[in-house]
């Protein structure tokens, strides 16, 4: 029998439980009840998983005397958007929003992301409740607070640290997902144990394939896992003063990616994470702080899942230019003064932050990968 397991994040008075296990949807009224100070919820979520996972939620809530108004999104990273920030504040405040609503993200990290922006700015903060339907919602979007928009300058660059009342992660929601969307998933799993966690690298070379085909006893330890990793670095430090900024293994590069690629579904977060966490690896090696083969070995297993791991993998990318990424990197949260700053590696399970690195030799690794997607 599979059981509901529980990670806490611990923040004073905005410490919260994340529950992690099948069929937590059906019981998610009863658990937001006592939580939330109103009797009134406005349900976000994206049009794709509303067909799956919208009724249940609603019955769920409904049983329990939630009032609920549901408001959905296009699916994909470009609701991440001023204009749908716009629509879905307005819609609340349509509807009859008041300081006690509550706001229920159901969705992936696009949908997580906007509605805890919305939670956040409406009345200046709404109590805020995360319903992750993706794994890599489950194993990081919807833990630690960062909620937010993409703008024309790049991503996430416009929103708030917010952080949820409760994270209902229904595994259950899982069968619905697409493998290419699990594999996504996957690469921010496979970040913890690249960052701190040797040990916990090792069991998913030995596990992730078995995760990835939708072993459910696995995939409810990967996610619990992960959540611990993710809660443990938040509770450290919620605002990215130093330790959080490890998170963002990979995401330098993964940022300039997406940007370039445009937001419009040839680049998942998560796949441009696989590449960028490799990136950041082979730049470990390059400048001489990781051997080359902890990078080969990242490298392999990561292929070996079925991830992208060269920019020139992924579709357009022969268009690219290595100057065009490195200014996008520029406008990236963690550059101080016009230098950008990189999560680097001495080896696996042993990041570190740095603004010590030459723009050249980014430049110079970034052209080389590009160089083989002009000749494919
Ligand atoms: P997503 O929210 O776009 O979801 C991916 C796709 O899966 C969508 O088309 C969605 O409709 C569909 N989907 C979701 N759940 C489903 C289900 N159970 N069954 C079938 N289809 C389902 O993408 P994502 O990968 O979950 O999140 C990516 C976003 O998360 C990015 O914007 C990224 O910047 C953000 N992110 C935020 C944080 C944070 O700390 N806030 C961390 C990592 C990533
Ligand atoms: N995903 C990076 C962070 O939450 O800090």
């Amino acid at each position: 029998m599979t059981t509901t397991q529980t990670v806490r994040v611990g923040l004073e008075d905005r410490s919260y439980d994340i529950r992690v296990g099948p069929g937590l949807i059906a019981g998610a009224g009863n658990e937001i009840r006592p939580l939330i100070r109103g009797r009134k919820a406005f349900v976000v979520t994206d049009s794709t998983v509303s067909g799956y996972w919208l009724d249940p939620l609603t019955r769920s809530l409904d049983a329990a005397g939630i009032a609920v108004t549901t408001i959905v999104v296009p699916p994909g990273e470009s609701s991440k958007s001023f204009a749908d920030f716009e629509h879905v504040c307005c819609r609340m405040l349509e509807d009859g929003a008041d300081r006690r609503s509550a706001v229920i993200a159901l969705g992936g990290g696009v949908v997580g992301d906007l509605a805890g922006y919305c939670a956040a700015s409406v009345m200046r903060g709404l109590d805020f409740i995360q319903i992750p339907t993706t794994l890599l919602a489950q194993v990081d979007s919807s833990v630690g607070g960062k909620t937010g928009i993409n703008t024309p300058q790049g991503k996430n660059l416009v929103g708030a640290f917010y952080q949820p009342k409760l994270v209902l992660a229904d595994t259950g929601t899982l069968a619905t997902l697409p493998k290419r969307e699990v594999l996504a998933g996957y690469a921010e799993i496979v970040k913890y144990g690249l960052i701190r966690d040797a040990a916990f690298f090792e069991w998913l070379e030995q596990n992730g394939a078995d995760l990835i085909a939708g072993d459910e006893a696995v995939r409810i330890s990967a996610v619990v896992d992960s959540c611990k990793a993710k809660a443990a670095v938040v509770t450290a430090d919620e605002r990215e003063a130093g330790l959080r900024e490890l998170l963002n293994f990979g995401h330098t590069f993964a940022h300039a990616l997406e940007a370039a690629a445009g937001f419009d579904g040839t680049l998942l977060h998560g796949e441009a994470v696989s590449v960028g966490m490799i990136q950041a690896l082979e730049l470990s090696r390059r400048l001489g702080h990781c051997a080359g083969q902890d990078t080969e070995r990242a490298r392999s297993h990561l292929a070996a899942m079925g991830l992208k791991v060269r920019v020139a993998d992924i579709p357009g990318s022969a268009r690219w230019k290595a100057e065009a990424l490195l200014a996008s990197m520029r406008r990236d949260k963690k550059a101080r003064d016009g230098s950008i700053r990189f999560v680097l590696a001495r080896g696996i399970g042993d990041a570190f932050s740095s603004d010590d690195v030459a723009p050249d030799t980014v430049r110079g690794m970034l052209q080389e990968d590009l160089s083989t997607a002009a000749s494919v």
